[in-house]
């Protein structure tokens, strides 16, 4: 018997242009994703059927432990493109807020492919990872992959840009928004009149991520999400008006909400504004960046 530990990354999206929809629902995108060191942990095991639990720090009501689990699913995907008929315990350990626009359960999608891939030694390579990954969630190959990617199509086809390192608060939501009615609203709310995509993002995010600028940063973030995202929940506004209040660099709805974070000058700053937020009885977590996509975090442990 063995067992295998893989951990993923949470993510931001530093910009996230929004195209009109397409007749399949989705939606184009140019985004920016950037990994975070908020971590989901997902064990796998040798087992005569399929299982999963869930623990965590976090609220975990929101979370599926049947079918409808992106974890079950991954592994079940790895099985059938395997051809491999043996089955998995599974145990996801939850760090990112659920529901809240960080990739929680993407993150989970990837730590499991890797995890029973390793487990059942199906040596898939990293491509067939990567198109198992995309046909789980459109966020699926970022935290295969973490790091910071420009992100095109459904946000699965990736490109990574080089970032130094920024320093950010998360501050999850006691609400849930669900990310279809998010899209749905900010098409409601442009009408006929959606935007043409850029082609890519602008210059001076690129630069400032090469130069480790929070300052330029600031004014290089951009959410199509947030406006539909307020107008769902919009005591959100309240949430970002505190961390400028508190000397945020800058403040954002995070994908399609309704976690926020905050961007911040340095670690020193990190850790007042973090204060700020537990002092005000928010839930808040400090969010580092960039990190490296899903890995094992363990040896394989025989017992
Ligand atoms: O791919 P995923 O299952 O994470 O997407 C959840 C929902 O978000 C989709 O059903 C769709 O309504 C919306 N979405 C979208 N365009 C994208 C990504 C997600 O409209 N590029």
């Amino acid at each position: 018997m063995a067992r295998v530990r893989v951990r993923a990354p949470g993510k931001i999206n530093l910009v996230l242009h929004v195209g009109p929809p397409e007749a399949s629902g989705y939606h184009d995108l140019v985004t920016v994703f950037q990994a975070v060191d908020v971590w989901e942990t997902v064990t796998a095991e040798d087992a005569l059927e399929f299982s999963l639990t869930v623990a965590g720090d976090v609220v975990l009501d929101e979370i599926p432990v049947d079918g409808n689990n992106l974890v079950l699913q991954a592994a079940r995907a790895v099985a059938s493109a395997t051809g491999h008929t043996g089955s998995a315990r599974l145990h996801i350990d939850k760090k990112v807020p659920v529901g809240g626009g960080m990739a929680g359960g993407s993150a989970d999608a990837a730590a499991a492919l890797v995890a029973v891939d390793a487990l059942w030694q199906t040596n898939l390579s990293h491509d067939q990872m990567r198109s198992i990954a995309a046909t789980l969630g459109s966020d699926v190959p970022f935290c295969l992959e973490g790091y910071t990617q420009v992100g095109r199509g459904r946000g699965h086809l990736l490109e990574r840009v080089e970032s130094e390192p920024f320093f950010w608060v998360a501050v999850p939501q006691p609400l849930h928004l669900s990310t279809p009615l998010v899209y749905q609203t900010l098409d409601n709310l442009r009408g006929e009149l959606a935007p043409a995509l850029p082609a890519d993002p602008s210059q001076g995010l690129l630069d400032a991520l090469v130069a480790g600028d929070a300052g330029a940063l600031a004014g290089e973030l951009v959410n199509d999400l947030a406006a539909p995202a307020l107008s769902l929940a919009p005591q959100l506004q309240g949430v970002l008006d505190y961390g400028q209040q508190c000397g945020a660099v800058a403040g954002m709805i995070s994908g399609s909400g309704p976690t926020c974070v905050f961007l911040t000058e340095d670690p020193d700053h990190q850790t007042h504004l973090l204060e700020k937020f537990l002092a005000e009885g928010h839930t808040a977590v400090r969010a580092s960046s960039p990190v490296r996509g899903a890995h094992r975090s363990d040896r394989e442990v025989p017992y």
